[in-house]
């Protein structure tokens, strides 16, 4: 056990557990206890509920929370009520040892410094209003144009300047039949980043017995708006073994991708993935061509089944043995390699984030979709109900 301090929190790395106890006398006590599990427990006891602990304060005062669900297997998946952020995520490894698979920070004021916002990585952040960029911020929807937030060159990227990533989300811990779960909700008010409409957002976290971080997603808005939610988590499914995830193998159920331009604004074009480095309907390594796409892989594939949940990714790590299968209902995924990680931000214990250190799946409708009239559609009407479930379930292969 490695105690070790920062920013007035005492935080107490144990197996199988990040748990952050407040010892500053600026800081309040924990509201709650976890209990660490043995690592290799295959029958953990699990508490009724999730817990929760302070995260520490934000920047404007609030105090910040972060909730534990754990299950049957002594998995645990970390969210802080702070940009509705996974924080920590611990899965077994072939030899059935815990080990954290998510990049994430240890308090909040990590997630507001400086650096953090310099490199704006979203790190295990909700997404919003909508996912990845839309081409200099401007859509028109029933003859009306609309500026949103620029914020990633003359575009706008994931929400604008001061996205759902950056909110605090009203957090309700609880159970349901499937396993512990963390609800989440956010009015985003008509007008803000320059969006139509309030969007009332429910955000619903679900650790399952069977591994799995399941997330479902739903919104209702007043106004047509563009809607494309998803969670910005940065996997290394052999965490604290190696420092870049390049000999993940990554499996792709797609066919094509939207090709982009300098920008990473899609030019329409649905571009077939065969005989490119874009081409993961086999199993690849992440290093294998990396290097014949410029800047790294950060860019959207498009899934070939349309309807129902369908598979969007399957990654296996040969160091750990850990697998992840995610599955969607969403037409596409965004595979981003981490190529704008560049060591300047210190991670849980102190990890360095360098290049490549993670790797996102981010289920989602293709980029800039409010100006490309052959993408399916992202407007959400007044009377309907937005609802997307996207699922990260792990496993072992021996
Ligand atoms: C985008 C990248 C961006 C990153 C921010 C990804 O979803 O596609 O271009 O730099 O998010 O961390």
């Amino acid at each position: 056990m490695i105690p070790f301090r920062r920013s007035g929190l005492l935080a107490v790395t144990l197996p199988g557990l990040l748990l952050l106890a407040a010892c500053g006398s600026n800081q309040p006590a924990e509201q709650s206890t976890t209990t660490a599990p043995a690592a290799d427990s295959t029958q953990t006891k699990v508490a009724a509920m999730p817990t929760s602990a302070s995260f520490g304060k934000a920047l404007d005062g609030t105090e910040i929370q972060f909730y534990t669900l754990t299950n049957k297997q002594g998995a645990k998946a970390t969210i802080t009520n702070y940009g509705g952020t996974l924080v920590g995520l611990m899965m077994p490894d072939r030899g059935g040892k815990m080990g954290d698979v998510v990049l994430g920070f240890d308090n909040v004021s990590d997630y507001q410094s400086p650096a953090f916002r310099k490199a704006n990585p979203y790190i295990g952040a909700l997404i919003g209003r909508y996912g990845n960029r839309i081409a200099k911020g401007k859509f028109t929807i029933d003859g009306k144009s609309y500026q949103v937030g620029v914020n990633n060159g003359p575009n706008s990227l994931h929400g604008g300047k001061v996205g759902y990533d950056q909110k605090i989300w009203e957090a309700t811990p609880g159970t349901s039949p499937d396993g512990q779960t963390l609800t989440l909700k956010y009015l985003s008010k008509d007008g803000e980043e320059g969006y139509p409409g309030s969007l009332q957002i429910t955000v619903v976290y679900t650790l399952t017995d069977a591994n799995a971080l399941r997330i479902d997603y739903t919104a209702t808005t007043d106004k047509a708006t563009p809607v494309n939610l998803t969670n910005h988590a940065y996997f290394n499914l052999s965490h604290g073994v190696s420092k870049d995830i390049l000999k993940h193998e990554v499996t792709l159920p797609a066919d094509r991708y939207t090709v982009v331009d300098a920008g990473l604004i899609p030019t329409g074009e649905l571009r077939p993935v065969k005989g490119t480095p874009f081409d993961f309907t086999t199993p690849h390594a992440i290093g294998e061509r990396i290097a014949q796409v410029p800047g790294g892989y950060d860019h959207n594939w498009v899934l070939n089944a349309e309807t129902g949940q369908h598979p969007a990714a399957t990654v296996y790590d040969p160091t750990s043995g850990r697998t992840l299968e995610v599955t969607t209902d969403q037409p596409g995924i965004q595979f981003y390699t981490g190529n704008f990680l560049d060591g300047s931000l210190k991670g849980k214990g102190g990890t360095v984030y360098g290049l490549h250190a993670g790797f996102c799946l981010e289920t989602q409708h293709f980029p800039d979709s409010p100006n490309e009239p052959k993408f399916p559609s992202t407007i959400l009407k007044p009377g309907e109900t937005y609802h997307t479930t996207s699922t990260y379930t792990f496993g072992v292969r021996k």
